[in-house]
């Protein structure tokens, strides 16, 4: 493409509204939760570990990852965490491992869930908006009516976050 093809090309793209996209812009919408609009945040898989738990209903292993901001806020013991703070719950079945019967290592992914902190956009639900999703596609809207009743009520006293940092 010679320079002056590429230039016209740029201006079109810039030009064009993004109604001319639906296919792209309504895939990036299926991508958000209903109730909230939380996506799966990129880069999260790089983030820092805040702890690990097991669920003994569901049979799973699960790791809690923060973004900078959520580690900041833990490490200096901050409460209410501030705008901007992000957690990420990863779970996967809990399965005995077949290279050494005594350990139990994850199995196949079930869950990704994800808590954002915007105290103006989720005032309603103290400031966190919530997301859950499977194979990065969200759950429906019944399940993520019961993300911050259950939240609230557990841990009213560390602004509705259940996992601390493990030492
Ligand atoms: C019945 C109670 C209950 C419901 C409902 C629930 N959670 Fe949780 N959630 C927990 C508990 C307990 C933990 C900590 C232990 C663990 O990780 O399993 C937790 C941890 C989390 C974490 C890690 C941060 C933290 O608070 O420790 C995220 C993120 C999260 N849940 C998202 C969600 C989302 C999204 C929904 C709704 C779709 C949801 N939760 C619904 C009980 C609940």
């Amino acid at each position: 493409m010679n320079r002056f093809a590429l230039s016209a090309f740029a201006i079109a793209v810039v030009a064009l509204p993004p109604a001319l996209f639906p296919t792209s812009s309504h895939a990036a919408d299926e991508l958000k939760s209903p109730i909230f609009g939380v996506g799966i945040p990129e880069g999260y898989r790089q983030w820092e570990l805040v702890g690990v738990a097991h669920e003994s209903g569901l049979d799973e292993l699960r790791a809690i990852v923060g973004n900078p901001v959520a580690l900041k806020a833990y490490r200096d013991g901050v409460l209410p965490f501030p705008d901007g703070t992000v957690l990420a719950k990863l779970a996967w079945k809990h399965v005995q491992s077949t290279e050494f019967e005594p350990a139990f290592v994850p199995g196949a992914a079930t869950t990704v869930q994800i808590m954002v902190k915007d105290s103006v956009r989720y005032a309603d639900t103290g400031g966190w908006g919530f997301g859950r999703f499977i194979d990065g596609t969200p759950v429906d809207e019944a399940q993520h009516q019961t993300c911050f009743g259950c939240h609230a009520a557990g841990v009213k006293d560390h602004d509705r976050v259940f996992t601390r940092l493990v030492r």
